[in-house]
């Protein structure tokens, strides 16, 4: 009989990769996805904590599940179903990992707990929760071993969907300790995955037809995974080796550190074609006052050199970034020396957060910046980075790109993809059945309009093929 699976994920990419683990892994216990969490038979939010309240939004989100529930139940019973219906609900990543103990107590419904390195025992979870369910004895398993290696043993063995851009974990956890960052606590010690493990993977990517490649990591540049050889293997050691496999015709990598940004790195974004040009290289300030303070381990001037050596090396590479405004003690100038940073950086897009407290982290306990303050100064910064943005986007209108036409779009008969650059890019086609020939394809698109988020344009060559665009 088919289950159905109700998955939420919150943050970042890493959580969107692990959410399709779990997702693979279910189907192979015969879960599908549903999109209402009342149907569905098992529940799991994978939760994210880099983000402000992060618990508070869990809680919430588990009181409406739990009223859905109640409501399902009623309309069970007047419909005269009969079938019990053991519902099994867990929280999963960084939420979970950080405050597993405190969630059981606070969230009685919740029946399981587990971190970001312990979900590919999900099966043998649900397995064992439904059986206690069934002897009536209400589940609570919690489990936030921080071991990775057996994750990885593990998830290697089990199949991939097919999709024509697909993500790589290569790496996970920091050691860096920015003292704004609950990383480093709840994704536990860097860790690199070995060569011959990720080959393994990457060969299997190869076989489901994956066009584009994205090496994950919270450091990848930080990766240094063993070789064959017994030597440890740099980031641009994988980078050339994979660009070397069949069908990867686009790699990239996220998220990376400054600190570990490497000449060898940098010389490779010219060197290997494969590599997109586009680089997410968080800086978080511009005040090296600040950067001190928040432990990041390089200065305004380092980050500055890295962005010009790569525009040496790949003039048009696009960068992205990540920016704290109202971190403890900054002052107005401090402000200033980050507007000034990404005045003269040119963001092609960025993200910016105002510093939020993570209690149990040593900014944590720092002389704070009033609240109104950082509001302005997160309002001034987004002003100018969509200016940047909406700049970049302008500059592609009347060129031709190559886009990968990743899945369908929102409106009827139209595809969405990526650009080189990252940029999202919508095309309208005039049929569902020209829409379906070049899902999953490297189209060349002719860019009729750059909007402050996305592109949108015209596959080259539709019309002379005798069939007029919509
Ligand atoms: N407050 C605000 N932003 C934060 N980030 C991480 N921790 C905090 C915090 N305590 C941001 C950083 C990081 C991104 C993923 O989230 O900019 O690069
Ligand atoms: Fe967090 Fe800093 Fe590590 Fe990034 S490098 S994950 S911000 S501690």
């Amino acid at each position: 009989m088919t289950k159905k699976l109700f998955i939420k994920t919150y943050g970042c990419q890493m959580n969107v990769y692990d959410t399709e683990r779990m997702v693979d892994l279910m189907s192979h216990e015969g879960y599908v996805k549903t999109d209402a969490p009342e149907e569905a038979d098992l529940v799991v939010l994978n939760t994210c904590h880099i983000r402000e309240k992060a618990a508070e939004k869990v809680y919430s989100d588990i009181g409406r599940i739990r009223v859905g529930f109640e409501k399902q139940k009623e309309k069970d019973l007047l419909e005269r179903k009969n079938e019990k219906s053991e519902k099994i609900i867990a929280v999963a990543g960084c939420v979970a990992q950080a405050e597993g103990a405190e969630i059981m107590k606070r969230a009685p419904i919740v029946d399981m707990v587990f971190g970001p390195q312990t979900y590919h025992k999900l099966p043998d979870m649900v397995e064992e929760a439904a059986q206690m369910k069934e002897e009536g004895v209400q589940p609570r398993l919690l489990d936030t071993d921080l071991a990775v290696d057996e994750k990885f043993d593990f998830l290697s063995k089990k199949k991939i969907t097919k999709k024509s851009s697909a993500f790589l974990t290569i790496q996970e956890g920091c050691d860096k300790f920015c003292t704004f960052c609950v990383v480093p606590y709840t994704r536990g010690a860097e860790f690199s995955r070995g060569i011959e493990d990720v080959m393994s993977d990457a060969r299997k990517l190869q076989e489901a037809g994956v066009t584009e490649v994205t090496m994950l990591g919270q450091n990848v540049n930080a990766y240094h995974g063993r070789g064959e050889d017994g030597e440890e293997w740099t980031l641009p050691d994988l980078i050339r080796r994979l660009a070397k496999i069949d069908g990867f015709e686009r790699l990239r990598y996220t998220t990376s550190h400054p600190h570990d940004m490497t000449d060898d790195l940098i010389k490779a974004h010219g060197e290997i074609p494969e590599l997109m040009p586009y680089l997410h290289l968080p800086v978080q300030s511009g005040s090296d006052k600040i950067l001190k303070a928040m432990n990041r381990t390089h200065t305004s001037a380092e980050y500055m050199k890295i962005i010009e050596d790569l525009r040496k090396v790949r003039p048009d590479i696009a960068l992205s970034g990540d920016f704290i405004v109202g971190f403890p003690e900054e002052t107005d100038a401090d402000f200033e020396a980050t507007m000034q940073l990404v005045r003269d950086t040119e963001y092609a897009q960025a993200y910016s957060f105002k510093y939020s407290v993570r209690p149990g982290t040593p900014a944590a306990d720092m002389v704070q910046v009033e609240e109104h303050i950082k509001a302005e100064r997160l309002a001034e910064l987004q002003e100018l980075l969509t200016q940047q943005q909406m700049r970049f986007n302008k500059k592609n209108e009347g060129q031709t790109m190559r886009v990968l036409m990743e899945r369908f779009g929102k409106r009827e008969n139209s595809l969405a993809g990526r650009s080189p650059y990252m940029q999202a890019v919508h095309v309208n086609l005039p049929s569902e059945e020209i829409a379906k020939k070049y899902l999953g394809k490297l189209v060349d698109i002719y860019v009729t309009n750059g909007g402050a988020r996305s592109l949108r344009g015209d596959i080259v060559g539709l019309e002379k093929q005798g069939i007029s665009a919509a």
